[in-house]
């Protein structure tokens, strides 16, 4: 469903300064929906605590701003989950879908994660009705893991039917 393929997509660092784009990109339902984490609504406070976090604490530097064409447009990261594993996540603000542009983050950070000396295995999982996602995970060699149920702390810990995936090594 592409109908155009960003080229110059690049991550970096979140900064402070991040915050009312983030605030904005994420204060949407069809965005914060299909992740476990991100509340919903997605208000300034909420951004300005996940970027305190994201540059305070050590198990969550491995999170990094989506740049398209130079512009803040997602996010992707590694974050402890309610099983004990590192698991992969990441975003698209909805006017940026369907570019190409989480296909070539997840790859970005993958290979940043090596360099990091990060080896895997890594874990994801997705909303069984996820399509966009899941095929972003499987265009980066994660392989179907099975169903299960996932906890999704943002929303009062409902559960979420979703499909899992492993990525045995980078
Ligand atoms: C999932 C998400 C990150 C995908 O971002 P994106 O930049 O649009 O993804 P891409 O453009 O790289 O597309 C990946 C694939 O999904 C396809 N796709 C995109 N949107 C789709 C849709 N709505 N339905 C079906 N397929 C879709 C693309 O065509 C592409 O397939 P291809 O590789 O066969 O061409 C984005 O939709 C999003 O942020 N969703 C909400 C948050 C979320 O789901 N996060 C992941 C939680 S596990």
């Amino acid at each position: 469903m592409s109908v155009r393929s960003t080229s110059d997509v690049r991550l970096r660092p979140y900064a402070l300064g991040d915050a009312a784009r983030l605030a904005v990109l994420l204060n949407d339902p069809d965005v914060t929906a299909m992740t476990a984490s991100i509340p919903y609504p997605y208000a300034l406070s909420d951004a300005e605590a996940f970027l305190s976090n994201v540059r305070n604490e050590e198990g969550r530097k491995v999170s990094r701003a989506i740049l398209a064409d130079g512009a803040l447009v997602g996010g992707v990261g590694l974050g402890p989950r309610v099983t004990g594993d590192e698991e992969l996540g990441y975003w698209v603000g909805k006017s940026y879908w369907g570019q190409g542009i989480a296909t070539q983050a997840v790859a970005l950070f993958l290979k940043q994660l090596k360099v990091e000396g990060i080896g895997g295995p890594l874990h994801a999982q997705t909303a069984r009705n996820n399509v966009a996602s899941q095929k972003v995970l499987l265009a980066n060699g994660f392989i179907f893991a099975g169903e299960s149920e996932c906890i999704t702390p943002a929303r009062d810990t409902q559960k979420m039917v979703s499909n899992r995936y492993v990525l045995e090594a980078l």
